[in-house]
């Protein structure tokens, strides 16, 4: 028994931008009781941690998305997140957060950590025979190669990638010491990708030389993925709630303008009508998804603006 685990994983809620986050948390909820799993795992972006008021990001530098909640200046989001993440006290079961980037837009990272009630922004949770490491990958180097930890939306002031730090590198190579089952949950996917880390390599090199097949899971994208490469499996899991379709690709909307007004990022996305999330279930070294979702039809305006083909309202079931 102890070589069966199941897991309800989610990311990407975004609280802060859809319009019924309560309803899908519910969905979460109700199916993570439905299926007996053993713990929860959210990759990170799950709504706003402080108030919209403080900022490192220049205005000049700020995301549409951004720039509306900061001209705000409200904790209407942060109260939202609270109140939503209480929801998960009721279960009784253990819930492992990640750090997504947006989940320090407006505060610093000990503000997240704490908000989550999470031991620290990276560590390892032990249960039956798997270890699942949780890393946070919300760094960047400036011009002179220095880590920088994000916090008050300062990555948005300038374009390079996201990082694993030396200090989480070094960590890494002893917490994948274990006869456990490894899963690795991180908010940026950790092949080579162009929204992955400057230093995938590194990490794809401590986590082959385990030997292991390992699931590695992350979000971020809001697509859902599968690539597996040699003993790895990146499971890219997509949002609960939507795909953003781009800074410049506003579409037209049929909301009345008072719900636009309570919901201002509404006609940037791609709005899921099913809260997406997947049932993992391992055995040993095998991985069942069972995904949920349905397509929906795409208007010619949104087809036009959608630039990934991995783009879907759905995620998939899976097995390898
Ligand atoms: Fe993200």
């Amino acid at each position: 028994m102890d070589d069966n685990l199941r897991i309800l994983v989610f990311t990407d809620l975004h609280s802060e931008i859809i319009d019924n986050a309560e309803k899908r948390v519910d969905s979460i909820i109700n199916s993570a009781k439905a299926n007996y799993v053993d713990l929860i795992i959210n990759i990170g972006d799950f709504g706003y941690h402080g108030n919209t008021s403080e900022s490192l990001c220049e205005e000049e530098n700020q995301p549409v998305n951004y720039n509306i909640f900061y001209s705000q200046k409200s904790n209407k989001y942060m109260l939202r997140t609270r109140e939503l993440l209480d929801k998960f006290d009721d279960l009784n079961l253990p819930i492992l957060h990640t750090l997504g980037n947006h989940d320090m837009d407006f505060n610093s990272k000990e503000t997240a950590v704490e908000d989550y009630g999470m031991i620290n922004n990276y560590y390892y949770y032990d249960i039956k025979n798997f270890r699942i490491i949780v890393l946070d990958t919300n760094y960047y180097l400036d011009e002179n190669n220095n880590e920088i930890s994000y916090k008050f939306g300062n990555n948005f002031n300038q374009k390079n990638k996201a990082v694993l730090p030396y200090e989480q590198v070094e960590w890494l190579k002893i917490a994948v010491e274990t006869e456990k089952n490894l899963i690795i949950c991180s908010h940026n996917v950790l092949n080579d990708d162009p929204r992955g880390i400057g230093n995938h390599q590194v990490v794809d090199d401590i986590l082959n030389n385990t030997g292991k097949k390992i699931l590695a899971l992350s979000g971020h994208k809001h697509i859902d993925k599968l690539t597996i490469k040699d003993n790895l499996s990146f499971l890219e899991v997509n949002s609960v709630s939507y795909y953003w379709l781009g800074e410049d690709k506003k579409v037209n909307t049929n909301y009345p303008a008072d719900y636009l007004k309570e919901h201002p990022v509404l006609p940037y996305i791609l709005r899921y009508p099913d809260p997406l999330y997947a049932i993992i279930s391992l055995e040993n070294e095998d991985v069942t998804v069972k995904g949920r979702g349905r397509d929906i039809s795409l208007s010619e305006e949104e087809k036009e603006k959608i630039d990934n083909p991995n783009v879907t309202s759905k995620m998939k079931d899976y097995k390898f």
